[in-house]
């Protein structure tokens, strides 16, 4: 397995490789867990190539967010991305992606601005910059996101779309802990009551879910119920729970087969997402 931190070497690396070879290229910001890894395999079942990038993004982190405590194992997860067969990782360092600060952004400015992108700011900028840098570096033929940060997904969606980018986006599942935890690498910040109050994340999806599967079509009251366990849970503070639609990340006011519930909720200081769409697969996992 290769691992170049420098973009140039990663970007004629990828260049070099024969034209006739698909590319899947994996963006993560390290502490590799499970869902990462279920992207890693997507790939290595499709592409002849599979390239991991591990960057902690600097502009997508808040002035008062975790960007200097995220989890840092390079060690580890070139250990896990080897054992997947990962042919190449790209560590870059921030000067390196960024060498003469940060004057050119791609902002998808509307869908940028809802869900997360309401309480952070910036936020989805610097996501949509990041991964357009690295299509660049990597130019893949397939690039993997996890289903997890939905507004991320509908984010680089529309980037790829509006920009007229080739490549194809596959969208893996969210991979859950046994009690429904979505796997999160921020998980890793959660005490073990913390841990505790975080599994009711993931259950008032499944409550809603079941209230859709009974008949109810209000989202008002769909998500009512889901609010109340959140709100019965000392250790949560809700930030959102919304019922939108999957692409614009626009609220719905009845739900139908399809419609995404997305929530965010504070668990202490760690801020941790889930989702699910009603009436699909995905909520029959909780
Ligand atoms: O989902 C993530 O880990 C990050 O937002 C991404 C896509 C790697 C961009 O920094």
């Amino acid at each position: 397995m290769q691992v170049l931190e420098d973009p140039y070497q990663f970007q004629a690396y990828c260049a070099s490789l024969d034209a006739s070879h698909a590319l899947g290229f994996i963006p993560t910001m390290g502490a590799i867990h499970e869902g990462h890894l279920s992207l890693v395999r997507a790939s290595r079942r499709q592409d002849e190539v599979t390239a991991v990038s591990i960057f902690v993004n600097p502009t997508q982190f808040g002035p008062s967010e975790d960007l200097a405590n995220y989890p840092r194992h390079l060690e580890q997860d070139l250990a896990l991305l080897e054992k997947e067969g990962v042919q190449v990782v790209f560590t870059p360092t921030p000067e390196g992606m960024y060498p003469n600060g940060v004057a050119t952004f791609v902002d998808v400015a509307d869908l940028g601005q809802r869900l997360c992108g309401a309480s952070r700011p910036g936020h989805f900028r610097g996501v949509a910059t990041v991964v357009f840098k690295l299509f660049q570096l990597a130019a893949p033929t397939r690039a993997y996101f996890g289903q997890k940060d939905a507004a991320q997904v509908a984010v680089v969606r529309r980037m790829i779309h509006d920009l007229f980018l080739p490549v194809e986006l596959v969208v893996g599942p969210i991979v859950r802990e046994r009690d429904g935890l979505a796997l999160s690498s921020r998980n890793a910040y959660l005490s073990p009551a913390e841990r505790h109050s975080a599994r009711i994340i993931s259950r008032a999806l499944r409550i809603i879910g079941e209230a859709f599967d009974s008949g109810e079509r209000s989202t008002p009251r769909l998500l009512m119920k889901g609010t109340e366990v959140i709100e019965n849970e000392p250790g949560l503070r809700l930030d959102y729970l919304t019922a939108v639609d999957g692409d614009t990340l626009l609220p719905v006011a009845e739900a139908v087969p399809g419609t995404l519930i997305a929530v965010a909720a504070l668990v202490g200081s760690t801020r941790l997402i889930d989702n699910a769409r009603v009436d699909h697969d995905d909520l029959y996992l909780l």
